[in-house]
């Protein structure tokens, strides 16, 4: 008998949310979930849509403890898909989820395992993440957060990738496009969460990092199996120089230099899973898609 039944998704609005909300839907056990949506600054037409469907959608004011609570309240599992900026309103969420008697806090990790040891431009983005789940601790909440890799369907169309080109048969490739990457698609990722919390033992899930891959791929094997896909003329690889990124990483601007870094992270090959501390295996039947069914 499953020990969790019901389940809010906070920042469900999201690309990570909404898939977690697809896989609520579509799982044959009928789950109870909750949506919570920023009441300010939110998207309204998102919560009207959920709202038609007859989905629970609790509009919440963040900074509002009884607000929160009132909408956690009789809450099993709080699963966090907050983006980046809405980081620092998971230490509320936490606070609040507990006062609500919430079992089970799910983190907006959903990245790949790197931290600041590996790549110091990760530290305030790892402070930020982190934080919660000291929160967690302090009052006494079981917190799980889930290390999945890069989401494809995200990653390709962005141009610094230098796959978003594909359609037209070229792709930029940095350093020699051999070093791979941990890659798993957020469909998967929401089946995969879904099954833990369905089946792993609430003792075997407290306090832990789960680590997930749905694909291992270096850029040389992804535009080899995007041509086979896809045939015709071979794509067109251009290489460039780490160099480029390295540069970009220490002297761009903001977004760019901090995409620059991961990417440099990501094309050597150190933003992918250890192969041995996987934990695909607690969900043997899970086949997640290859990063060849979202080319
Ligand atoms: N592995 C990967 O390749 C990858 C790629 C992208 C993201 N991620 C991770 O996935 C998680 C979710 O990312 P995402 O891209 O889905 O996030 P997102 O779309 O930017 O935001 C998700 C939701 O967070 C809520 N939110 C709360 N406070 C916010 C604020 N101050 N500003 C903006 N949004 C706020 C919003 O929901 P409401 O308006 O409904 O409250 C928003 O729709 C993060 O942990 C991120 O690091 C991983």
């Amino acid at each position: 008998m499953p020990c969790y039944k019901r389940f809010a998704v906070a920042g469900a609005s999201g690309t990570v949310g909404t898939h977690f909300l697809h896989a609520f839907e579509r799982s044959p056990h009928g789950y109870d979930v909750t949506i919570l949506t920023r009441k300010t600054g939110g998207n309204e037409l998102f919560a009207h849509e959920w709202k038609k469907r007859g989905a629970k959608v609790h509009e919440v004011d963040y900074e509002n403890e009884a607000d929160l609570v009132r909408a956690l309240n009789g809450i099993d599992v709080l699963i966090s898909t907050v983006g980046a900026p809405g980081f620092h309103l998971q230490v509320p969420l936490v606070k609040a989820a507990k006062k609500a008697g919430v079992k089970l806090y799910v983190n907006s990790h959903w990245g790949s395992p790197l931290t600041a040891a590996d790549l110091p431009e990760l530290a305030a983005l790892d402070e930020l993440r982190n934080a919660p789940l000291r929160a967690a601790e302090e009052v006494g909440l079981p917190w799980v957060e889930f290390r999945t890799g890069s989401f494809p369907e995200c990653c390709f169309p962005i141009p610094l990738f230098g796959l978003a080109d594909l359609k037209h048969r070229r792709a930029t490739i940095y350093g020699d496009g051999n070093a791979q990457n941990s890659w798993t698609t957020q469909a998967d990722v929401a089946r995969y969460v879904l099954h833990i919390l369905r089946h792993i033992s609430p003792q075997d899930i407290k306090n832990r990092r789960f680590n997930i891959q749905g694909d291992l791929k270096s850029w040389n094997e992804i535009v080899k199996l995007y041509e086979k896909k896809y045939p015709g003329s071979a794509v067109e690889e251009v290489y460039r120089p780490l160099a480029e990124l390295e540069d970009k990483a220490e002297n761009g601007q903001g977004v760019e230099a901090f995409h620059s870094s991961l990417m440099l992270a990501m094309v050597t090959g150190k933003a992918k899973h250890n192969q041995e501390t996987l934990d695909n295996k607690e969900f043997p039947e899970w086949h997640p898609m290859g990063v060849v069914d979202v080319l």
